[in-house]
């Protein structure tokens, strides 16, 4: 247990007190309103080290630890720091991933370079784009830049002893929650170069996604010679060598100690995944003897402002508003990693993208952010997904080190396909190749990984209850997670509908939309909860349905029935079929009460990744949006852009059995919701489940902007925005223009009337065509009645069209 508040410092060290609220100069540094800290304690698991620019394969920060509290990031708020390393995720969960390539600064000689090294912190860390530092209670301050392949450490060791450098090739992230998830150290070496660098590679395995070996090449040189260098190998805590200078290699620990006899010392360090010729390239290229550690924030800046922090502009919005906007940008563009040129499985000439952790959170809303941000990329990126279905025979659901893991649900990588697809995303994309893609995962099972966790069928890629879905058109419970799969299986036929449809193959595009519509087949109208009948429920081979009560979970994981929420949840999940759903449930008003009943029921969780869609589902009720906008703003109000703040209970190693209690499970999800999003608390009471929320920063991002994406289809359902204008760039020239009069944010935030492109406008939602293929502008009048405005055409339900629903 930690004790309450175990978060103690205050990390807004690059904001000015006073801040410009207009924000409109073409020449603004948006990174002032960047808190590279948001998000990064309390569950957030963001990265708040050096990311310089979006989609940098090398994230430079501190690795943390404090007992046995798994450090995703690396950073932890508290604790011991025991090395600075190139690589990491950001924003996930799981289990921690990468930690590697590490230096770790130490005063005087060091006499056993495998002891603990760690050190305290005599100050907070402080952080900005392009820039990371900590003090030491050594003495030691380290600062930090970066490049896409590259990095900067500079040293300040306190004058009079001298100041050491180990570099242990060993040092990976480690994971204390005994799920069989933790990273393995499996070999390396090392070694000295006669121009005094050194170079070698480290390989490991595991994570979260069950990864085999996997090997990163590193060179580092140093801006001075040591006066004394050496290699060591050793197991555990002893030393088997150290003081050759010789190479080593071996399964052993090994790296190498470098002493130096001055207090100011710079670390330049390259690495690859190709080679460790490669690693020193890519340093040459990127960072040389003379490049300053300004230069570098410099250059991370500029990039982050020109490529993503630019794209939306607003004005009159509080300081703490404009700060949460920018800093959940930077949370959205540090993965997935552009390793164009960096891919050791195979040559191509197409993109490379990794680090996609994962589409089961973020195939909801924030590729469609993604697309519309960075449309460039976007467009790489949907690219190398279909290059990795070319060379490794499936797409991702998930992918790190080089390798498809695991599946949380379905095949999303259809959803996010079929998104770009219907929103005329071409480019260099070979759409007959990405409809083979989508239809590799809709017709050929995977081969099973035999995953502990749910050993009936294939969690690495593809959809592994397929068999029952192709044999029953549902799926029975000889698969874990039937019915979550069922209701996703049937999201992603939607999508292979949407592209069969688009390129003309007829008989595909009805064959998936009547497979799309399979979620149907899970409902149970007998069952009833709270006043409400008909939930999806898992169902035997024989076609009996199985009873359950739909607030219980069962365990909620990989298990049971149901993944991470329960049957009142995924009952609200066919978002391609919505008015199928609204007849299942009743009325429009039973419909309404069912989306109010997650609130009274207290199992909202606006942080879990089966609930973001749910609470905008009541513009599909004419007269109901002002519902939307109620429920939007008490999401809202869970975001801010700190790190910090409500203290809260840590125990960490959770066990299993805990969360088999419902109750705890419900405190575990308001805890998350609160912590993920605020940043408050810590959320290592119920860690059992994974928590990935990088993708929530997106789903602020659409609370700002006011609107929300359907994943799969063109539509966006219209939420009330947070600012009075707010410019959203779509390249070409053409932008979005959002603006609001007449109430404000916090009292006065509902939607009176709306013009769209300058008519008015009595629709709940907008299409992809009204505003963004060209532009648009969208001006709304707000204020503190529930005006029944949006009594127009009710947004698409496309695969409702037909009668025998
Ligand atoms: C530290 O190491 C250097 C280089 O090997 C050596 O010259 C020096 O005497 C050592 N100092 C101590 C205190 O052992
Ligand atoms: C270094 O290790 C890699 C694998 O980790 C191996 O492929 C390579 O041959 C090794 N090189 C040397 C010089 O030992
Ligand atoms: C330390 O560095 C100075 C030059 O800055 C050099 O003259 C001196 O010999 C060095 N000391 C050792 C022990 O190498
Ligand atoms: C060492 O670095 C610190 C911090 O960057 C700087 O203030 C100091 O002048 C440097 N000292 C030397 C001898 O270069
Ligand atoms: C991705 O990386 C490649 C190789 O470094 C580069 O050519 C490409 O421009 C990058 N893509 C983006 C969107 O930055």
């Amino acid at each position: 247990m930690f004790p309450r508040g175990s978060s103690t410092s205050l990390h807004l060290v690059c904001f000015t007190t006073t801040m410009q609220t207009v924000l409109a100069a073409a020449e603004v540094d948006f990174t002032q309103y960047v808190n590279v800290f948001m998000g990064s304690t309390g569950g957030g698991n963001r990265f708040p080290g050096v990311t310089a620019s979006p989609f940098a394969m090398a994230k430079l920060g501190p690795d943390v630890q404090s007992g046995s509290t798994d450090a995703y990031s690396g950073y932890l708020a508290s604790g011991n720091v025991w090395g600075f390393s190139m690589t990491h995720e950001s924003g996930t969960g799981g289990a921690p991933k990468y930690g590697v390539v590490s230096q770790m600064p130490t005063v005087g000689n060091v006499s056993n370079p495998l002891a603990d090294l760690s050190q305290g912190r005599a100050a907070a860390d402080e952080g900005q784009i392009g820039y990371y530092k900590t003090v030491l209670n050594s003495g030691v301050t380290v600062e930090l830049s970066a490049t896409d392949h590259a990095g900067l450490y500079q040293y300040t060791f306190p004058s009079g002893s001298p100041s050491t450098i180990v570099v242990d090739v060993s040092h990976v992230l480690p994971s204390f929650r005994g799920l069989g998830w933790e990273q393995h150290y499996t070999t390396g070496n090392f070694s000295f170069s006669s121009d005094g660098h050194y170079e070698g590679s480290g390989t490991y395995n595991n994570g979260w996604n069950l990864s085999p070996d996997w090997t990163l090449y590193f060179c580092g040189k140093f801006d001075q010679k040591p006066i004394s260098s050496k290699t060591f190998k050793g197991t555990g805590t002893t030393l088997s060598s150290y003081d050759k200078t010789a190479a080593v290699s071996g399964t052993e620990r090994l790296g190498g100690v470098f002493t130096f006899n001055k207090s100011n010392l710079t670390s330049r360090v390259g690495i690859s995944f190709i080679s460790s010729a490669k690693a020193c390239r890519n340093l040459e290229n990127e960072i040389q003897s003379k490049t300053t550690l300004d230069s570098l924030m410099a250059k991370a800046k500029s990039a982050w402002n020109s490529q993503i922090l630019s794209k939306i502009q607003v004005e009159g919005g509080s300081d703490e508003d404009t700060q949460l906007l920018y800093s959940s940008l930077l949370g959205m563009f540090m993965i997935p990693s552009n390793k164009t040129g960096e891919n050791p499985g195979w040559t191509s000439s197409e993109p490379y993208y990794d680090d996609i952790f994962t589409f089961w959170d973020t195939h909801r809303c924030h590729t469609a952010l993604f697309h519309i941000l960075e449309p460039v990329a976007y467009e790489e990126f949907i690219r190398s997904l279909i290059d990795i279905w070319r060379h490794d025979g499936f797409m991702p659901d998930a992918r790190s080190s080089n390798f498809n893991g695991r599946v949380q649900g379905g095949s999303n990588a259809d959803n996010v396909l079929a998104d770009a697809y219907v929103k005329g995303v071409r480019g260099a994309i070979n759409w007959d190749d990405g409809f083979s893609a989508m239809q590799t995962d809709a017709e050929k099972t995977p081969p099973n990984n035999h995953d502990p966790k749910s050993p009936e069928a294939s969690t690495k890629e593809g959809r592994g209850a397929l068999p029952d879905w192709l044999k029953y058109g549902y799926i029975t419970s000889s698969f874990k997670r039937a019915v979550s799969r069922a209701v996703e299986y049937s999201t992603n036929d939607f999508g292979v509908y949407q592209v069969a449809k688009g390129l003309g193959r007829v008989d595909d595009e009805a064959k998936y939309l009547k497979r799309s519509r399979n979620w149907r087949n899970h409902w149970n109208p007998a069952v009833s909860s709270t006043g409400h009948s008909g939930f999806m429920v898992p169902r035997r081979a024989d076609g009996t349905f199985v009873s359950q009560d739909p607030l219980s979970c069962g365990g909620c994981y990989w298990g049971d029935a149901y993944y991470e929420d329960n049957a009142w949840v995924y009952s609200l999940n066919a978002i391609h079929d919505v008015y199928t759903m609204k007849r299942y449930i009743g009325d429009d008003a039973k419909f309404v009460d069912r989306i109010d009943k997650l609130w009274e029921l207290n199992i909202f969780n606006a942080g879990n990744e089966p609930s973001f869609t749910t609470p905008y589902l009541y513009n599909f009720v004419q007269g109901a949006q002002w519902r939307t906008v109620e429920r939007s703003r008490g999401i809202g109000k869970l975001y801010n852009s700190g790190s910090t703040g409500l203290p809260g209970n840590s125990d960490a190693g959770a066990m299993e059995a805990n969360i088999l209690l419902y109750q705890l499970y419900q405190l575990y999800h308001l805890c998350r919701a609160v912590s993920r999003l605020d940043g408050h608390g810590a959320d290592t009471t119920f860690s059992y489940f994974q928590t990935q929320p990088w993708d929530t920063a997106n789903l602020a991002q659409w609370q700002m902007i006011g609107l929300y994406p359907m994943t799969g289809q063109t539509t966006f359902l219209i939420l009330s925005p947070w600012f009075p204008s707010l410019s959203i760039s779509l390249g070409n020239g053409k932008s979005l223009k959002i603006t609001t009069t007449g109430g404000n944010k916090d009292t006065a935030f509902y939607v009176q009337s709306l013009k769209v492109n300058g008519e008015p406008w009595d629709k709940a939602w907008v299409s992809w065509y009204d505003v963004f293929a060209n532009g648009g502008r969208m001006d709304f009048v707000l204020g503190s009645s529930r005006v029944d405005w949006a009594t127009g055409e009710l947004p698409p339900s496309p695969a409702s069209g037909d009668t025998d629903g």
